[in-house]
This record gives C-alpha cells, structure tokens and sequence, in this order.
C-alpha cells in the first residue's frame, strides 16, 4: 500500500510515555510510502533517544532551534517549506497548549507557526489532563484553526487509570492519515450526513420503514472525510461498519434523527441528508404485540419531523445539501423538493426495481440554484466524491 506515497511528513514527538510508539509510527508511515523527518522535543528525547528514530527514518533527527549545523542543512524555515503535513505523535497537554497560543519557542512550535502545511495532533495523555476545561479549551480553538485532532483513544493508560487520552495505535493513525489526506478541499470544515433508513414502531415486535441500506450516505461521510472534513455520520438501522475516522451516531426512528441531527448540525458546515426518513409513523404505536384478530386491520399514521427542512429553516444553517429519492418525473420532482425546502443543493436519484436504493451503483442529477451536474452511472463511492467536489466548488464560489 503507498496511499502516502510521495507525501514529506514531519513527525513531532513530543515527551510523554506513549512515544515509546512513534518509531513504530515511523516505520508504518514509510510503509506507505511516505518520507519522514523526525522533530523532537527535549522532553521526547527522555523517553526514546534521537539515534533511535535515525535508525528507523533515514534521516538525521532534528531537536534544537538553535543547532547551527542542522540550521545550515535544512534550517526550520525550509523544513517548515517541506513538509505535506506535520503530524505531531504524541501530542501531550502541554505542547497542545504552547500550539493553541501561538508559542514559538522549540523548534517543534516554530515549524507549526511558520508552516502552512495542515497539522495533525494525536494527543495522549492522563484521562484528567484530557478531561480538564484548560485542555479542552485549546482543543476546540486549534480544531477552530483548521488542526486536525486523531483520537485519543480509551482504555487503560500507563498512570494505572483507564479512560480517554491513549496515544491512537499506529496503524490507526496511518489509517486515517491515509483515508484523509490533511489539506483537502474540505479541510477544517464539519459536515454532518444522515444515512439509512429509520424505523417506526407499530407494536414492540413490528416496524414501518424502507429499502436504504446506507451505502450511499456511509460512501458520502468517507467521500468527505477524504476530503478533509471533521464528519459525523447519523446512522439509522444498517448494517455497515463505522468508517476510520468518522464519529458516528446510531438512531432508529424519525423523531431520533432529527433530535441527533439539531445537536449535531450546529456549528456544521455542511448538512448532507441522504438517508430515507420515513415520511410517515404510526399516531399510537401499541405497548403490547398487537394480536391479528380482525380480518383487516388499520393503522393511523402521523407525519414525521422533516429532519432536512429543520437544518434549512435555522438562522445558523449550514450549506444544506438533500437527496430526492423519485420513481417518476425526476428533475422536476426534485426542484420542487429544492425550492419547497429552500435548499442549496438537491441530489436526484430515480428508485425502485433495483435501482437507487440497497444498489452498489447509482446515477444523481444533483441541481443547484443556477447550475446543474449529471453523476454517473458509477459505484456510489465514486459518486460520492464528485458530489463532494461540487459541494466543495459551491462553497469556494460563496467565499464560504
Ligand atoms: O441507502 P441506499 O440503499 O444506498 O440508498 C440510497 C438512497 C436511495 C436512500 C439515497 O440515494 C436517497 O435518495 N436518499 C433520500 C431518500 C429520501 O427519503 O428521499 P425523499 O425524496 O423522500 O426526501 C427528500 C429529502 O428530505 C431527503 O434528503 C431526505 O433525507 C429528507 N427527509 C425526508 C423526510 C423526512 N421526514 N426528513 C427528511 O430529512
């Protein structure tokens, strides 16, 4: 595998315990095809020696600001120049919060300040230390600035407590590293994407709802996070697995989505609503399995949250993007949906007999307010990237 083939990354590790991993990191890294250049803090070189991570990158390891002869080599402007991506691993409480201020005072924090190449932290730390309103303050303000955070994850940690701030495995790290790319068209947005079908409870054994299966909202939460996005994915019932990198929410039914997707889109970018909400759930769903003693039987049905028309109406709307799902009358059916719905962009698909929904393939017309784009015939993943990169073209055009 070379998903970073050619990419110039500088490592920063910084000194906590869980450094003990980044030379591991480094050889996964050049796996990939990626070349590396190690920065070290003063702290990192207590917990892994420099000569260490020589062996395994290839490089000579860089520590000091004020190294005359490393200066001469490639001084911190032009290593700052080089890198694709600085990736800093681990990235402990303190240096997240020398990078949140702005410091410049190791080599390390220079490079951040004098490079425009996107920064990925993978912090690892106590669980309290992540915990802590000081921390999570300069998080949020350096995800405000465009850095990209890779977990941490939780389990036990080496302080003998258990919880969140573990340094992500390497793998994991090059996973997402690989799956998105720092820097893409939407590096340091929030796109929030709805998926799935819901289902609406007739009895506590019976259900109304349809034939998504997901994949085509699962393939536009990766096609985004590719494309550099901070994505959370509302799931309704499917079977597909969690993609790398995504945060992911399960609901069920229609009143769930639209509670997930109110606490979820504020403060989002992007809202992509490709999941098949059921229009319609039964007034009074019964508490007990209903017992088939009458011939026929009649079930009343109230209309569900428009989960898409409530992203649409807020006064802090992100750039609200639909799907219209049509057996007849395609273009003209999704216009309406457009305009009735006050959208930015409309994503048509025709359903039924096999296509659209539960398909590996699909076909969109996707329309905006004064342009349009025929997708496909493709496998949605493709489609998925193309509708990404027009959504990405449409944001640029607003100077969003
Ligand atoms: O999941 P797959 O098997 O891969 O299939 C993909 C798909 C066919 C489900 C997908 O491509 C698609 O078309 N999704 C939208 C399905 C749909 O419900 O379309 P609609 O035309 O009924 O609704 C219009 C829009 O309003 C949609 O964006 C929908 O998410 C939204 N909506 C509808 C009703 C409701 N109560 N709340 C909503 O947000």
């Amino acid at each position: 595998m070379a998903e970073l083939g050619g990419k110039r990354v500088v490592l920063g590790v910084s000194g906590g315990i869980a450094a003990y991993k980044s030379p591991d990191l480094v050889r996964r890294l050049r796996e990939r095809g990626a070349e590396v250049q190690v920065v070290m803090t003063a702290g990192a070189t207590n917990f892994v020696t420099p000569l260490t991570f020589q062996a395994v990158s290839g490089r000579s390891v860089r520590t000091d600001l004020w190294d005359t002869e490393a200066e001469a080599a490639m001084g911190h402007i032009e290593l700052a120049r080089w890198a694709d991506v600085i990736l800093i691993a681990p990235a402990t409480a303190d240096l997240i919060a020398r990078l949140a201020a702005g410091m410049a005072d190791t080599l390390l924090t220079t490079l951040c300040l004098a490079s425009e190449a996107p920064v990925v932290l993978a912090p690892a730390m106590n669980r309290v230390m992540w915990a802590k309103p000081a921390t999570r303050d300069n998080v949020e303000r350096l995800i405000a600035r465009g850095v990209t955070f890779l977990g941490p994850g939780e389990g036990d940690q080496a302080c003998g407590e258990t919880g969140a701030g573990r340094m992500l495995e390497p793998t994991d790290i090059v996973d997402a590293l690989s799956a998105a790319p720092p820097g893409g068209p939407l590096a340091g947005r929030r796109v929030v994407v709805t998926a799935g079908p819901t289902r609406e409870a007739i009895d506590p054994v019976r259900y109304l709802t349809n034939r998504s299966s997901g994949k085509m909202g699962f393939a536009v939460a990766r096609a985004a996070r590719r494309a550099g996005a901070r994505v959370t994915l509302i799931a309704g019932p499917v079977g597909l697995q969690t993609p790398p990198g995504i945060e992911r929410v399960d609901v069920e039914s229609a009143a769930q989505m639209d509670a997930a997707t109110r606490e979820a889109v504020a403060g989002a970018d992007v809202f992509i609503a490709s999941a098949a909400v059921a229009d319609y759930r039964p007034t009074n769903p019964a508490d007990r399995k209903i017992k088939k003693t009458e011939a026929c039987l009649s079930i009343d049905l109230t209309r569900t949250p428009d989960v898409l028309a409530g992203v649409a109406a807020r006064e802090d709307r992100p750039f609200t993007v639909g799907f219209a799902a049509e057996t007849n009358d395609v273009e003209a059916n999704a216009r309406k949906k457009l305009e009735g719905k006050g959208l930015d962009m409309i994503a048509a698909n025709r359903v039924g007999e096999g296509v659209g929904f539960d398909s590996d393939d699909n076909e969109l017309q996707v329309i905006w307010p004064g342009g349009e784009s025929r997708l496909g015939p493709a496998d949605k993943s493709v489609l998925a990237d193309a509708l990404i990169a027009l959504i990405a073209a449409r944001l640029e055009d607003r100077g969003d």
